[in-house]
């Protein structure tokens, strides 16, 4: 099975050489091929170059993608999309005045989530999730992480890390789990926060360990929620079963979680909607990626992570959708790509950057996905006709892309 693309008006994030992640002032470089070739074979990227260049041989299928840009599948690496129902009926109240904070105090919120789902059997639960993860891979997403964190007893996150298991099994995309039991402090443990602490770390995580259930481990820091103390405890537990940190962490207040996270060798330190310049500073030269959620933002109308600051201070960002039901019904990446520029000011290079290269990264997929390298997964984005690559976050609401390809065959509709 060889694939040739040829005519590509501009083949995007070439990366000869494959990378980490890029930050700071390199965030503005995102290097392209115009007038290219670009050939897959069994499932990888094989060669690419100037159309000039192109190799004569025989090719089982020929795409002609004159006037078209390729681009690597976006690498959206902070999503809930197994979850039950969802929580328009908040989002109602949000409008008519209540806070976030308000409705999760009136029993709304994450353990309205998980009182779904704790009723919802496993196949509904996959059969729910699968039509998520169907729509965000026509949306463009090639490489995805999904938490547990709305079943909040054993049962039920042990499920939906099962669903998550099915999902790896059944499509051909790179899919990473995330247990995050430590999401919200159940009812059953409203005046027992230290005892619930103890069921995660004690019984549920060495269970999901034995199955092999989780690639990494994730808690909400936050007020009302767990703390930095907490946070501690979380990862260290994680580190006994080699699972790196993924953190929500600076969504509503800056606590000093940021600062817990790296030291702690989290791979990611996510939302980071307030950003003390401490953290900001605790976070340069580690190889702990920033992650943007600004639909989190958009949605909740709550200030966007500071992305000039940050990368203008030389560290990396890595953008994603946190798809979920409260916060951001939402896994649109083309949509996080034209606010991250709009709202955050960052400009097309470095949002195609943040979703790609560093968010491949905040996944530990850096060597499969995120770039046009060869030996790497020909998870593609073909364009519709477009004259520069701005043009995809300038189109705000919209998509320009035409097909997708997985592993590279054809995505069908
Ligand atoms: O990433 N902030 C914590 N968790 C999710 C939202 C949870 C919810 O409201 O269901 C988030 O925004
Ligand atoms: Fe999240």
């Amino acid at each position: 099975m060889k694939l040739l693309f040829k005519n590509i008006k501009e083949l995007i994030q070439v990366r000869d050489k494959n990378i980490a992640f890029v930050s700071g002032k390199e965030m503005k470089t995102l290097p392209t091929i115009k007038n290219a070739f670009l050939i897959v074979e069994n499932g990888l990227i094989c060669d690419y170059g100037l159309m000039k260049d192109c190799p004569k041989g025989h090719f089982s299928e020929t795409i002609d993608a004159a006037g078209k840009m390729i681009l690597p599948s976006w690498c959206d690496s902070h999503t809930h999309i197994v979850y039950a129902g969802n929580r328009e009926s908040e989002f109602v109240d949000r409008i008519n005045g209540l806070t976030y904070e308000e409705i999760a105090n009136n029993g709304g919120g994450i353990l309205n989530s998980a009182k779904k789902l704790q009723k919802t059997s496993e196949d509904d639960l996959y059969q729910q999730s699968e039509v998520r993860l169907e729509e965000i891979i026509q949306l463009g997403t090639g490489a995805v992480e999904i938490k547990s964190g709305y079943g909040l007893t054993e049962n039920a996150e042990l499920k939906m890390l099962r669903v998550i298991k099915r999902l790896k099994e059944n499509y051909p995309i790179p899919i990473k789990a995330t247990f995050l039991g430590a999401h919200a402090i159940p009812n059953e443990f409203k005046n027992d926060k230290n005892g619930y602490l103890d069921l995660l770390i004690k019984k549920t995580l060495p269970k999901i360990a034995k199955e092999n259930l989780a690639d990494f481990i994730d808690v909400f820091c936050e007020k009302g929620y767990f703390s930095v103390d907490d946070t501690n405890r979380i990862l260290e537990a994680g580190q006994q079963f080699d699972l790196q940190g993924k953190i929500h962490v600076n969504q509503f207040n800056a606590l000093g979680g940021v600062k817990i996270g790296v030291e702690n060798k989290a791979l990611s330190v996510d939302h980071l909607e307030v950003m003390d310049t401490d953290d900001i500073e605790v976070l340069k030269n580690t190889k702990t990626m920033p992650v943007a959620l600004p639909s989190c933002s958009y949605f909740l109308g709550i200030p966007y992570t500071p992305a000039r600051k940050m990368i203008d201070s030389g560290l990396p960002l890595a953008l994603a959708t946190d798809y979920n039901p409260g916060s951001t019904p939402s896994g649109n990446m083309n949509f996080v790509l034209a606010t991250a520029c709009i709202k955050m000011k960052m400009t097309p290079a470095e949002a195609i950057n943040a979703a790609t290269i560093n968010g491949a990264y905040a996944m530990n997929l850096e060597n499969e996905v995120g770039s046009i390298t060869k030996g790497k997964l020909a998870n593609l984005i073909l364009t519709k006709p477009i004259n520069s690559y701005g043009f995809i976050p300038y189109s705000f609401g919209n998509h320009q892309i035409e097909k997708v390809f997985l592993k590279g065959k054809e995505v069908q509709k």
